[in-house]
């Protein structure tokens, strides 16, 4: 497929998945907006009007922890430039072994068989490749995997672009009577809904937890259910855990995070698999670097069959190894991890409450949800779009708009706080002064126009 200079499309020499795929890019500028940020960042400094980007999930806030020991791994040696094992290096996946047991779910079981083995971990470049890899595994083409939403946007792409498996959002948003969003939860009752509409179509459910971009916390009875549901109806569940150890919020009315290993008391089974990495937990999004956890023995055949399509570097898995094999070092570095973003967070909510920006609270992860439905002159996704426009070209910040995330209603937007401190003031006012015009130019308008009727 060329493209002329009369923007006519040939069509010649390209398979009909390179063509579908192509003809589905949009050439939006949401997509690529954090990218033209970065091209023209701000700078107190030296360029003051510059892009603040508080759109992409990532976690700069402890680099200065991570340098040296990113730089100087005692592993290295010859054998880090040979081929190793496709689906994961020994030493790496024993090393994930103990973290997922030790650190992130802390239970140990009494039965022997169900402690975490290596055998049970395929590792990847990055949690993506997985992802899409487990769509494929469980679902044909126009099959369907039940997600709720809000969620990660790139779900869909994952699920969509090379295999074609449709996604069936399931609202998780609870509004009270005034429309203020006051919780998350998932409708069992809706999953049924969908499994009834689509006949023999639904083959998976993805849950993720800690969620992105709302930051809240799945409770365990909630997961239990879909345990259950799953389990009943033969449909895999992959469970999202790339924020387990983002969590910052330790207020006794909080909802604890616990990882499906200890939820399930290590007896995962056969339809309930577990997907992570180190891009989030670990700030190392550029290192890419994730694993599944399973103890079906057919899923792990299939990922490790397959893994030499994204094997991770030896580099990447050896510094990470460095890491994992430290306690002493890993202990500080997730508390101190945890105790900024908490700061990070405190910080955000700092300035949009002073900036009288609504927004929902938040509990882990990188993100919050601000609430801009008051700007919109009509409560419509084409509007959230238009109001996007103008963040990103008034306000020059970059959000995340909430239709890639499937919410309910137009209006909220995804914002990273794990930024420096003063780099997200200044974006929050910026906002919070578009935010205030609009929404005053709004209430003005309604108020001229009663005028008139009167
Ligand atoms: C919930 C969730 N899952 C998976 C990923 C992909 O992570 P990776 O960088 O490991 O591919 C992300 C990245 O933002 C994410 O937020």
């Amino acid at each position: 497929m060329t493209t002329t200079n009369n923007n006519t499309i040939q069509l010649e020499g390209y398979s009909d998945n390179a063509l579908r795929i192509l003809r589905n890019q949009s050439n939006s500028r949401i997509g690529a907006a954090h990218f033209i940020a970065m091209q023209d960042e701000y700078r107190a400094d030296t360029n003051p009007n510059g892009y603040i980007s508080l759109g992409i999930a990532e976690n700069t806030l402890c680099f200065d922890i991570l340098k040296d020991k990113l730089i100087t791994n005692p592993n290295f040696n010859q054998k880090l430039t040979q081929y190793s094992d496709m689906g994961g290096d020994l030493g790496f996946r024993k090393a994930i072994c103990s973290l997922l047991q030790n650190t992130i779910s802390k239970y140990q079981p009494t039965d022997s068989n169900l402690f975490i083995k290596p055998e049970e971990i395929v590792v990847s470049t990055g949690a993506t490749p997985l992802l899409e890899n487990s769509f494929n595994m469980f679902c044909n083409k126009d099959e369907i995997c039940i997600i709720p939403s809000p969620f990660y946007p790139a779900f869909v792409y994952d699920a969509s672009m090379r295999f074609q498996v449709r996604v069936e959002p399931s609202s998780m948003e609870i509004f009270d009577k005034e429309g203020t969003v006051v919780d998350f939860r998932i409708d069992i009752e809706d999953f049924d809904r969908i499994y009834r509409e689509n006949p023999g179509k639904v083959k998976m459910v993805l849950l993720c937890n800690p969620c992105n971009p709302t930051g809240h916390i799945i409770k365990k009875q909630e997961i239990i259910q879909v345990v259950d549901w799953c389990r009943e109806k033969k449909i895999h569940l992959l469970m999202d855990e790339i924020y387990a150890l983002s969590v910052f919020n330790y207020d006794s009315d909080a909802v604890e995070f616990h990882s499906i290993y200890e939820i399930l008391k290590g007896d995962l089974g056969e339809f309930v698999h577990l997907i992570s990495g180190f891009s989030k937990d670990f700030c190392l999004n550029g290192y890419r670097a994730g694993y599944v956890y399973s103890q079906n023995k057919l899923v792990i055949k299939y990922l490790t069959c397959t893994s030499q399509f994204y094997t991770c570097s030896n580099i990447t898995q050896s510094s990470i190894t460095n890491i994992l094999t430290d306690s002493q070092f890993l202990n500080h570095f997730i508390k101190t991890n945890q105790s900024r973003l908490a700061d990070a967070y405190n910080n955000a909510v700092e300035c949009l409450t002073k900036g009288g920006v609504p927004f929902i609270k938040s509990s882990s992860g990188v993100f919050l949800m601000v609430d801009l439905r008051k700007c919109l002159g009509q409560a419509t996704f084409e509007e959230e779009i238009n109001l996007w426009n103008d963040i990103f070209d008034e306000c020059r910040v970059v959000l995340n708009p909430g239709i890639a995330c499937k919410c309910k209603e137009p209006g909220f937007y995804r914002f990273i706080f794990s930024l420096n401190k003063e780099t997200v003031r200044v974006g929050v006012e910026r906002l919070s002064k578009l935010y205030n015009k609009l929404v005053n130019n709004r209430t003005d308008k309604y108020n001229n126009t009663n005028n008139k009727i009167c």
